[in-house]
């Protein structure tokens, strides 16, 4: 089946850029362009269920032409700009649990390596447990303003648990400067408050909080090196939204106020 047989009986699910116009929702199923690594990827959801992680989909497939079939989770997805609700202090205490849980459940499998899992987002240190790499907004599925589910797992790669705590606070404290922020996030959403609620919410140890500001740098520069890739191979929606949204100089800007404020937000998480 094409996107364009799915799209004739299925509904279009927005969110991504990376698969955009190509997911659709079909009844109790999600069918989506299967990534590279969907059968390890689904040996590996199987495994987070068997550690008690239910908050992800559930694998049910995989077709002939490469698409891959997931189960429809129920809920709120939140699209930018984002609306207040899922930028509320206890929205973001949910995820941060959320993703504790995860990382109880993935810390306890093995992960396979003969898998060449992306590079993408991945932790440039490397590690022994798979992160998910992409806890953004529109890959969070809310249920009465609580997060209850963790999607789209495509960039989920090898990492340091503290990596995805750090990508996770770019997209939700978010760990952008002022001006970049009002873009995308309702106003007046004070990062060091949060960034602490993040932490304390997923319940960082003393070492990680230590590490984690400079970890939330290196996140940024790997972002901004995925969106370069993007833009280098003549990606349409990246080029677009780069230019749309002030080009390199934002990311600048985004990684001049990350560097400038490091002192305060290492204080806000441990004083
Ligand atoms: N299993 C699912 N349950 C509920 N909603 C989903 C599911 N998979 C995708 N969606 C919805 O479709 C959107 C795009 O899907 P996603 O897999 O995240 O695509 P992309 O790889 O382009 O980011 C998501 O933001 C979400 O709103
Ligand atoms: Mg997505």
């Amino acid at each position: 089946m094409t996107a364009g047989d799915a799209a004739a009986d299925g509904e279009a699910l927005v969110g991504g850029m990376l698969n955009a116009g190509a997911v659709f929702r079909r009844g109790a199923l999600v069918e989506r362009p299967a990534p590279r690594t969907a059968r390890a990827l689904h040996t590996h959801l199987l495994a987070l269920r068997e550690h008690g992680f239910d908050e992800a989909p559930m694998p049910v497939g995989l077709t002939a032409d490469r698409r891959e079939h997931l189960t429809f989770i129920p809920g709120d997805v939140a699209l930018p700009p984002f609306p207040r609700w899922v930028m509320t202090q206890s929205a973001l205490r949910s995820v941060g649990g959320l993703l504790r849980r995860l990382h109880e459940a993935s810390a306890a499998i093995t992960v396979d390596t003969g898998v060449e899992w992306p590079r993408d987002l991945s932790d440039p240190e490397g590690g022994t447990m798979l992160c998910h790499n992409d806890v953004c907004p529109e890959n969070v599925v809310f249920r009465d303003g609580h997060a209850a589910a963790l999607i789209d797992f495509d960039l989920a790669a090898p990492g340091r648990p503290l990596w995805d705590v750090a990508m996770t606070a770019r997209y939700w404290v978010p760990m952008l400067d002022p001006r970049s922020a009002t873009a995308f996030y309702p106003t007046g959403l004070d990062a060091p408050t949060r960034l602490r609620i993040l932490a304390d919410s997923y319940g960082l140890s003393p070492q990680d909080r230590a590490d984690l500001p400079g970890a939330i740098e290196q996140a940024t520069a790997s972002c901004r090196a995925f969106v370069a890739g993007r833009v280098a191979d003549g990606d349409p929606g990246y080029t677009q939204a780069l230019a749309e949204r002030g080009g390199w100089q934002r990311w600048d800007r985004m990684q001049e106020w990350l560097a400038a404020h490091h002192e305060m937000f290492t204080a806000a998480l441990l004083n």
